[in-house]
Order: structure tokens, then C-alpha cells, then sequence
């Protein structure tokens, strides 16, 4: 990954210069997702040629990380691992889902080949928080954020479903157990007490990450991502956002973000009628 960022992008360095961090990305999805990793070897040496990891969901079969090794490039490895997941979304009677860069046309060349339809479109937005949190005021609807308790997982769940017309409640169980990884999930509520969006924020010293999050307008949006910004003090962070929420883009940029990169998520089927936006996440790809 490190490796195909450098040599055609130039964006090496964004991945650090330790594989230490990324040992959480094992960690999550054996915790999360175990044996749903499929890998080829080379027959000899038995070194790892390819992986290719996937989340069984209510509704889906989502899709990722994807990868083969710079020297096996080429040759048919991801094909191969993408039509073994395929299978088994075909098996399991699911639509396979997946996000995939738009710089990345290798990987947009492979999915859109095996049947992917692309949907929505994501800027990647990077922060860089300052230590003492963020200088603009908190926006309208932010004294309606609080952190998620247990008990709200399901709720979180059939949120989700009811405005992106997916299910995986199993992930909202496990961040707030928080065993694995570090987590804060917040949600905001209206006057009445009804979700209006929620957003998981990963605090864990490897990675400081947004999402995923989903919510029924820009306004949920604003508040949510505020907060969850004003928890990574000290940290950069990258926000996938949707790029039919012009306004809340726009913001955005008010507060300092700067684009890095571009994501589409794409769908073995046409896409899902939804309501409001999503904002999915590279731990854990369950979108
Ligand atoms: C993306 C990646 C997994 C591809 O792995 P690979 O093993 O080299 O890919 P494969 O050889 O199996 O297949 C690539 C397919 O895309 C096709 N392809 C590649 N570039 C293409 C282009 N510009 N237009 C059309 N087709 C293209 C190839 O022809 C091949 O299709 P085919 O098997 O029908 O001929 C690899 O480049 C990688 O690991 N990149 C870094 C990590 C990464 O970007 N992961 C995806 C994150 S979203």
C-alpha cells in the first residue's frame, strides 16, 4: 500500500515511516471480522502475496483492505481474491460493498471490471488539530452531541438502516465495548429524543480517525463533526465527506480542511435510495 501510494503519487510519507501502527488493522478486524481474511501464498516460500479482507453485515458483504504485494503486481492476485469474495456475497445472497480511491485506478479498473457500480463520491478532508482544540465556536445543534452509552447500539443500528439502507449492528457493539482499538461513538438527539446522526471517532495512538458516521442533514453533520474534531486535539485526522453536502464542504474548508485524496463507494447492485449522508471510514471498511 505504502509502496503503490510512493510510486504513483508521490504520498508515501502520509503512511509514516513504521509498520507499527498499522498492526491495529489485524488487531480490529480478528477481534471484529475473525477468519474472514482471504490471502494468497506463494507456493514455495508461503510468503503472503495478497490479502483481501471481508465484513459479513445484515445486509451486505462489505470489502477491504485490498492489497498485493508490489512484486506480484500485475498478475491476476487481486482478481482472484475479489472473485473469491464475490462468491461469497453471491452465497450468502448479499450485495458486495466496498470504498475505493479515485486516484487509484488500478483498484477503480479491478472493482468496476468484476460488476462494481459506483455511487457516491467522498473528498478526503485532512485536520490538523490544534493541542489547545479548535478556535471556531461550536455550531448550532452541538449542545444536543453526547457520547453514545451500551445501550444505544441497536439504536444506532436501525439508524442507520432506516437512512442508508444498511445493517451492522455488530460494529456499534463493538466500539462501545471498546476492548479492541480506542473509541468514542457520538450521537446528537432532537428535542424529542429521535437520532439525528452519529459519528465514531478513533482516539487509539495509532490512529485518529472520523467516521463511520451517518445523519439526517449538513446541520447533524456540523455539530457531530465539531465534536468529534474537538476530541482529536493535538492529532490530524482525515474526514471523508460527501460531496453532495456543498454546505457542509464549505464549512469545512472554513475551519482549515485541505482535500488529500477523493473515495467513491461502490455496489455490486444500483445504489441504495438513502436520506441525509454517510460518512464511511477505513477502520473498519464494514460500509
Ligand atoms: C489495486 C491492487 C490491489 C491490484 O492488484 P493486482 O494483483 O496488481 O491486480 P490484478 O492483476 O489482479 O488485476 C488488475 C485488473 O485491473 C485491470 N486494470 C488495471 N489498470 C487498468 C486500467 N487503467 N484500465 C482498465 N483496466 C485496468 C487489469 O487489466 C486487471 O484486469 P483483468 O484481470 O481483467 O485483466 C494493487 O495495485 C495494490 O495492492 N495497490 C495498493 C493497495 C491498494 O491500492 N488497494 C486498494 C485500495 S482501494
Amino acid at each position: 500500500m505504502v509502496q503503490w501510494y510512493e510510486s504513483r503519487l508521490g504520498q508515501g510519507a502520509r503512511f509514516g515511516d513504521s509498520p507499527a501502527p498499522f498492526l491495529l488493522f489485524p488487531q480490529v478486524y480478528e477481534a471484529l471480522d475473525p477468519v474472514e481474511a482471504i490471502t494468497v501464498r506463494d507456493d514455495v516460500t508461503q510468503a503472503i502475496l495478497g490479502i483481501c479482507f471481508t465484513h459479513e453485515r445484515e445486509t451486505h458483504l462489505s470489502i477491504g483492505i485490498v492489497a498485493t504485494s508490489p512484486e506480484a503486481a500485475g498478475k491476476g492476485i487481486a482478481r482472484q481474491m475479489m472473485q473469491t469474495a464475490l462468491d461469497k456475497a453471491l452465497g450468502l445472497g448479499k450485495r458486495a460493498r466496498l470504498v475505493s480511491s479515485l486516484l487509484n485506478l488500478d483498484s477503480f479498473s479491478l472493482y468496476t471490471r468484476l460488476g462494481f457500480i459506483p455511487g457516491a463520491i467522498f473528498q478526503d478532508v485532512l485536520f490538523n488539530v490544534p493541542e489547545t482544540g479548535l478556535t471556531i465556536p461550536a455550531p448550532e445543534g452541538h449542545e444536543r452531541v453526547r457520547l453514545a452509552k451500551v445501550e444505544d447500539a441497536i439504536r444506532i443500528a436501525d439508524f442507520e438502516f432506516a437512512t442508508q439502507g444498511i445493517r451492522r449492528e455488530k460494529d456499534f457493539h463493538f466500539f462501545l465495548r471498546n476492548d479492541v482499538g480506542d473509541w468514542r461513538v457520538l450521537v446528537q438527539e432532537n428535542a424529542v429524543g429521535e437520532l439525528t446522526g452519529y459519528m465514531v471517532v478513533s482516539v487509539h495512538p495509532s490512529s485518529s480517525m472520523i467516521g463511520p458516521g451517518a445523519v439526517t442533514d449538513e446541520k447533524a453533520a456540523t455539530a457531530l463533526l465539531w465534536q468529534a474534531l474537538d476530541t482529536l486535539r493535538g492529532k490530524s485526522t482525515v474526514i471523508l465527506v460527501p460531496c453532495l453536502a456543498p454546505g457542509l464542504v464549505k464549512t469545512l474548508y472554513r475551519w482549515g480542511g485541505r482535500n488529500v485524496e477523493l473515495h467513491v463507494a461502490q455496489c455490486t447492485s444500483a445504489p441504495l435510495p438513502t436520506t441525509g449522508f454517510a460518512f464511511p471510514t477505513f477502520l473498519p471498511e464494514s460500509a
